[in-house]
C-alpha cells in the first residue's frame, strides 16, 4: 500500500515537473528571438565574417536593427534574408552584392569601419 503511495507521488511529482518544464521552455524560448551572431559569406571576392552581433550590440556598435534590415516596420518583427528580395538579377531592388556593398561600406565611410576590399575579403 505505502509502496503504492510513495510511486503515485513520484509519477505526479514527475509529470508536473515535465508540464513546468514545457511551459518554461515554451515562454522563455520564444522572447529570445534567434538572431545569428557572426556570419560568413561565402563569396567569389573571398569570404566575408560579418559579426553580427558585435554590430547589433550596446556594448558592441550599438547599431539600431532597422538601419540594416530597412525592410522592418515594426520593433520585435522579424526580419527577412536581404537575398529574399536582393536577388542576383533582381530588377526592382539592387542586385545582392550591390546591396551589400552599398549597405556595409557607406557606414563604414562615416561611422569607420572596414572600406578596403581586403579588410573584409579576409578569409
Ligand atoms: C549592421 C547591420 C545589421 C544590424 C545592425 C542588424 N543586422 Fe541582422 N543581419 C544583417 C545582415 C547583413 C544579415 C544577413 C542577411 C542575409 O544573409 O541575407 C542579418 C541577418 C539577420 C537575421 C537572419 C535572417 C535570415 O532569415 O537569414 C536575423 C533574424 C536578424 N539579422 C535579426 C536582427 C535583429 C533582431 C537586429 C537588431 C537587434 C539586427 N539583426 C541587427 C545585418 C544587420
Ligand atoms: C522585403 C524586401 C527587402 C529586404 C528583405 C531587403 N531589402 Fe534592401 N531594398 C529593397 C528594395 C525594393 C529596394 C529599392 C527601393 C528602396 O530603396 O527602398 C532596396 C534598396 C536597398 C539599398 C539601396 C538604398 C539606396 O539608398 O540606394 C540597399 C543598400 C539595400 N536595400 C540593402 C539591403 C540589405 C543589406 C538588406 C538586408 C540586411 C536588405 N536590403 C533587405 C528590398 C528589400
Ligand atoms: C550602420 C553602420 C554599419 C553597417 C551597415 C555595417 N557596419 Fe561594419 N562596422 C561598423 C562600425 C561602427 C565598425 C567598427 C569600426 C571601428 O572599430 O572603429 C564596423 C566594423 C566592421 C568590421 C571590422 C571589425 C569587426 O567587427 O569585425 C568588419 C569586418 C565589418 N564591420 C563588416 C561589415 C559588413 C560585412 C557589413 C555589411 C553586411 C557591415 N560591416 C555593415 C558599422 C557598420
Ligand atoms: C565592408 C565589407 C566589404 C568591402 C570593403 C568589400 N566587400 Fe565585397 N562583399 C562584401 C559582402 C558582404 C559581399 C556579399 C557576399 C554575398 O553575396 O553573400 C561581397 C561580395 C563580393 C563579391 C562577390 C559578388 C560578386 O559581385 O560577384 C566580389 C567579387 C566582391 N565582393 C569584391 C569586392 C572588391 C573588389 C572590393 C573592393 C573594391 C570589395 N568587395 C569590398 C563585403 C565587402
Amino acid at each position: 500500500m505505502e509502496v503504492k503511495t510513495e510511486r503515485m507521488i513520484a509519477y505526479c511529482l514527475a509529470a508536473i515537473l515535465l508540464v513546468v518544464g514545457v511551459i518554461c521552455y515554451a515562454a522563455f524560448a520564444k522572447k529570445v528571438p534567434e538572431q545569428p551572431l557572426r556570419i560568413m559569406f561565402d563569396n567569389t571576392g573571398g569570404n566575408v565574417l560579418f559579426d553580427h552581433k558585435e554590430h547589433m550590440s550596446e556594448s558592441g556598435y550599438g547599431i539600431e536593427c532597422a538601419d540594416c534590415h530597412h525592410d522592418l516596420e515594426n520593433e520585435g518583427d522579424k526580419p527577412s534574408a536581404c537575398g529574399e528580395c536582393h536577388v542576383d538579377d533582381g530588377e526592382d531592388a539592387p542586385k545582392r552584392p550591390d546591396a551589400f556593398h552599398k549597405q556595409c561600406k557607406s557606414c563604414h565611410d562615416e561611422g569607420g569601419g572596414p572600406v578596403n576590399c581586403a579588410e573584409c575579403h579576409a578569409m
